[in-house]
């Protein structure tokens, strides 16, 4: 199955990828951790998509789509695979629309997570993320506390406050959802593709009626 999560910063794609990875058995795509990581290794691309990032602004589609491209090519994908913050542009989109029409394969599901801005901001200022790469688990100081502070349940990792969570970055992140990723929004709808999902309420309960519109 082949599923793209769509919604604002801090909707939850990243929590509920996590989740769906285990159940679905397929993998998460993220190009924020993608790029996160290419940062922390100081690779060319990373130093391409730092001032970016730091800043709340979009990646270069041209960028982004090379990474999503060359991802694609690789053999564990067989069963499917979640995209996570990618396509957030149309360009991206329809980028993305040309590279599974050359692998003869297509888009199953787009799932919008729909949460309201500022719920967003509540969400995004006591982000906790996990240091481990290989896990990378989300927590909230208050929404959903570590058992141990600062340390993660899953891995037990120190966790941390990412660079771009500060409220006047987040601000600009919604700016650009709302111009620019919210488009989409209808791009899928128009294709019959889209799912849409309250992204309010119990963690639990989200992740219940994700799996309610994949069936
Ligand atoms: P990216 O990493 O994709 O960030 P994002 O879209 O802003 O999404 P987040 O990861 O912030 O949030 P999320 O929806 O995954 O929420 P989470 O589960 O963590 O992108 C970062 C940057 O990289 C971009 O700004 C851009 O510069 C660049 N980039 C990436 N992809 C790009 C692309 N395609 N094109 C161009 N540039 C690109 O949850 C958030 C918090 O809420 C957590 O603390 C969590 O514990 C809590 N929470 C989750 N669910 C609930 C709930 N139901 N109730 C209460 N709290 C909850
Ligand atoms: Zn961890």
């Amino acid at each position: 199955m082949r599923i793209v999560l769509l919604g604002g910063p801090g909707s939850g794609k990243g929590t509920q990828a996590k989740k769906l990875t285990d159940t679905l058995g397929v993998p998460q795509i993220s190009t924020g951790d993608i790029f996160r990581a290419a940062v922390k290794e100081g690779t060319p691309m990373g130093l391409k998509a730092k001032g970016y990032m730091e800043q709340g602004e979009l990646v270069p589609d041209d960028v982004v789509i090379g990474v999503v491209e060359e991802r694609l090519t690789k053999p564990d994908l067989d069963k499917g695979y979640m995209l996570d913050g990618f396509p957030r542009t149309v360009g991206q989109a329809e980028a993305l629309d040309k590279i599974l029409a050359g692998q003869s394969k297509g888009i199953d599901h787009v799932v919008l997570v729909d949460v309201p801005d500022e719920e967003l901001v509540k969400r995004l200022s006591g982000r906790r993320t996990c240091k481990n790469s290989e896990c990378g688990r989300m927590y909230h100081v208050m929404f959903n506390p570590p058992k141990k502070e600062g340390i993660c349940d899953a891995c037990g990792s120190e966790l941390y406050q990412r660079a771009d969570d500060s409220e006047a970055t987040i601000r600009e992140r919604l700016g650009v959802y709302n111009s620019q990723t919210a488009p989409l929004i209808d791009y899928y709808d128009r294709k019959g593709l889209l799912r849409k999902v309250e992204g309010v309420g119990p963690i639990d309960e989200i992740f219940a009626s994700i799996q309610k519109v994949l069936k």
